[in-house]
This record gives structure tokens, C-alpha cells and sequence, in this order.
């Protein structure tokens, strides 16, 4: 069994990976309420000992990821009779995640959670780092805190059942973590993005890969001051992607392609060199299939971009490749040199 202890701002907790069935069901028999995403709970009601009367379901709908939820999900955990000691246990992707963290860290002030991420963003990168995203209105993830679970489960068994688009989505926060993390951390993933089709093993090697290395940064920045920035490589682009095609791009793909836009803006101002933007261009595009390239206006996009929290009133402040392994936030003018350059990548890539 393989364990990590997770950093924070207070205490460390622990991640463990591939446990028994019954370590489950006996935390599942301990607990007064489970929330629960509702497509899981169809799909692994057989496989562990679900109790009716604990459950709280979810709708794992980006639209339902709201403030207004999360306080329901805190109205359904009272009604279960869950009291200030008590633990829940929380079962689900990044929407319940997101949801759960807010609903426990304010119920009663605080309240302890069990965490098992299904999807395999979840897992490899979300569960740890302890954040919520909550949308309100028309701001998207604009409401939240940081209120990480008590311990981590990952059962990497739950990845089965995944559609092959959210297996993407989750292969581009590995992308993310790994090409920001080294040259090593680089060269291990294309290998690995190889093979892991084929064998399992080397998908749970590089959910615990993925994990370490968002730990090491969680170690030295775990409110997101610093250094924890760099894993926003991908993000802005990926954000205003998504913006731009009202959603219809999952977040870990909308990444993938955000990723190959900053290497090609770091290959344009020289820090990579084309072999090394096109390797990196190759990877990436293995995990791209054709109807990711949803149709958008590229004015959508750029005023998405402009919202972006990192920026000043000059300046798009992106996470671009310094060097081949290694980014940094940089400063890009506001202006038409800049927007032609994004147009231009558009132009090449995006089809
Ligand atoms: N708080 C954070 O740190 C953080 C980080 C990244 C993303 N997010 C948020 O996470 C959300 C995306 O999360 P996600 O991609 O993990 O998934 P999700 O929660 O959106 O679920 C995606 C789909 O997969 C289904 N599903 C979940 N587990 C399954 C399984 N094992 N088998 C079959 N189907 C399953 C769900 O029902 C849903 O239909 C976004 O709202 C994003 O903003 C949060
Ligand atoms: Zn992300």
C-alpha cells in the first residue's frame, strides 16, 4: 500500500492509495452521512456496503456548483443527525469535491471528512491542496476557501468505469504537474504516456508521481501565494477556453490544449527550441482527440483571457516555460503583438 502524507497550512494528513475493500466499508459502517455523486453510487452500489439512509446525493453538474447546493448538502448532514465530532465521508469528482469541501468547512465551523476521489483528475491532482471552487452567478469558481478532508483515499479501481474524455481530462493535470516539475519529471512522463494504456500499474505510478510532486509545491506554498502559481500552467488559456466555448471543453482537456499555447508562446520568445516545443507539441496532441476542437470566437476567448485574476491592467501575467521543465510567471503586454501571437497558435494547431 502506498501512503503519503499530505502538507498544509495546519497539519499534515494522509493520502493512502489502493486499500482493501473492507478498510471501506468499515469507514463507510463508521459514518453518519455520505455524499455521494449519483452516477458513482449507481455504478458501485454492488461493489461496497452502502447504507440508504446515510446517503446524500449529487448531481455532478458544473450549473449545480453553487453556494446555494453547497448549503444544501450542510441541511441534509444535520438531518442525518451528524453532530460537531462527527466524520463524513465524501465519494465523487472534482464537482463534489469542490461542494463538500465548502459544505464541511462551514457546517457547525468545521467538520471532519473522509475523502474518495473517483475521477482520475480528482485523484491525481484536486484531492490534495484542500481547495474549494464554488460558481455564483455567471463568475465561475469565484466562492471559496481551503478546508482540506482528514485523510484521502484513492482507490484507483474507481477509473474503470471513467468515459475516456475524463481519463484525458485527468491526463492533462499530470501533463501540467510533471512538464513544470524538471527535465526528469518530464522525460518520465513521455514515457510513461506510452504505455499506460496498456498496464494499469503505470496509471496508480503516475497518480502517486502526480501527487508528490503537487505535495512538494503544497510543502512550501499551501495557500497559494507563491509558488503553488506555477500550477496554473495551461490554466489561463485553458479557462478562457472553456469560457469561450461555453463549457463544452472538460477542464483537463481544456489544460492539454493551454499547455501547447504557453510552449508555443516560450518557443516564440526563444525558451524553448523548436525540438523541444514540437516533442512537447507531440505529447500533448496524443492526448487531443478530434472533437475536443470545439468551434469558438476567438473574441470570446481573448475577452475570457482578459478576466484572468493573474493579470494587471497592462499585462496578461502567464505561466509560460522559462526553460525545457521549468515555467514562470511572465508579463505579456496587452496589445496586438501579443493577441496575433495566440491567434497565430490557433491558426497552426487548433483543428
Ligand atoms: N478545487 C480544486 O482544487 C479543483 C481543481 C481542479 C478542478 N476542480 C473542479 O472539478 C470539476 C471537474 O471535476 P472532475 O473532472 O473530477 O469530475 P466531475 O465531478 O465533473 O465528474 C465528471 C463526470 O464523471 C462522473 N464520474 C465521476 N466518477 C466516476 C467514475 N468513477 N466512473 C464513471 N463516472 C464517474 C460524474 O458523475 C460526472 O458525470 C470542475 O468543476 C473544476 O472546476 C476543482
Ligand atoms: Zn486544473
Amino acid at each position: 500500500m502506498n501512503r503519503l502524507d499530505i502538507f498544509s497550512d495546519k497539519d499534515t494528513y494522509e493520502l493512502v492509495l489502493d486499500v482493501e475493500t473492507n478498510v471501506v466499508n468499515d469507514l463507510l459502517k463508521d459514518t453518519k452521512a455520505i455524499v455521494i455523486d449519483k452516477n458513482v453510487l449507481e455504478l458501485y452500489k454492488n461493489q461496497y456496503c452502502f447504507e440508504d439512509e446515510k446517503l446524500i446525493l449529487i448531481d455532478a453538474l458544473e450549473w449545480k456548483k453553487t453556494p446555494e447546493e453547497a448549503l444544501r448538502i450542510c441541511e441534509e448532514i444535520m438531518l442525518k443527525g451528524v453532530k460537531r465530532k462527527d466524520k463524513i465521508v465524501a465519494i465523487g469528482g472534482g464537482i463534489t469535491q469542490d461542494l463538500v469541501t465548502f459544505a464541511t468547512s462551514v457546517l457547525y465551523r468545521g467538520i471532519k471528512w473522509v475523502w474518495l476521489p473517483t475521477t482520475l483528475l480528482a485523484q491525481a491532482d484536486s484531492c490534495i491542496g484542500g481547495k474549494s471552487s464554488l460558481n455564483y452567478k455567471s463568475w465561475k469558481n469565484i466562492i471559496g476557501n481551503f478546508y482540506p478532508p482528514e485523510k484521502i483515499i484513492v482507490q484507483s479501481d474507481f477509473l474503470n468505469t471513467l468515459s475516456d474524455k475524463d481519463i484525458r481530462s485527468g491526463i492533462g493535470e499530470i501533463l501540467k504537474v510533471h512538464l513544470l516539475s524538471g527535465v526528469a519529471a518530464t522525460e518520465s512522463i513521455v514515457e510513461q504516456l506510452k504505455t499506460y494504456k496498456d498496464d494499469q500499474s503505470i496509471m496508480s505510478e503516475m497518480i502517486l508521481n502526480s501527487l508528490k510532486l503537487k505535495n512538494k509545491i503544497l510543502e512550501i506554498d499551501p495557500l497559494d501565494q507563491g509558488l503553488r502559481l506555477k500550477m496554473n500552467y495551461g490554466h489561463s488559456f485553458g479557462h478562457a477556453l472553456e469560457a469561450a466555448t461555453n463549457f463544452a471543453i472538460p477542464h483537463g482537456i481544456a489544460v492539454t490544449i493551454g499547455l501547447d499555447i504557453a510552449n508555443y508562446i516560450a518557443f516564440k520568445y526563444n525558451h524553448l527550441t523548436e525540438a523541444e516545443f514540437l516533442k512537447l507539441h507531440s505529447l500533448i496532441s496524443d492526448n487531443l482527440e478530434q472533437d475536443d476542437f470545439v468551434v469558438f470566437e476567438f473574441k470570446d476567448f481573448l475577452e475570457a483571457l482578459q478576466k484572468d485574476k493573474k493579470n494587471d491592467a497592462q499585462n496578461y501575467n502567464l505561466i509560460i516555460p522559462v526553460a525545457y521543465g521549468e515555467v514562470a510567471l511572465t508579463p505579456f503586454k496587452m496589445d496586438q503583438n501579443t493577441e496575433s501571437l495566440f491567434h497565430e497558435y490557433f491558426e497552426h494547431f487548433y483543428q
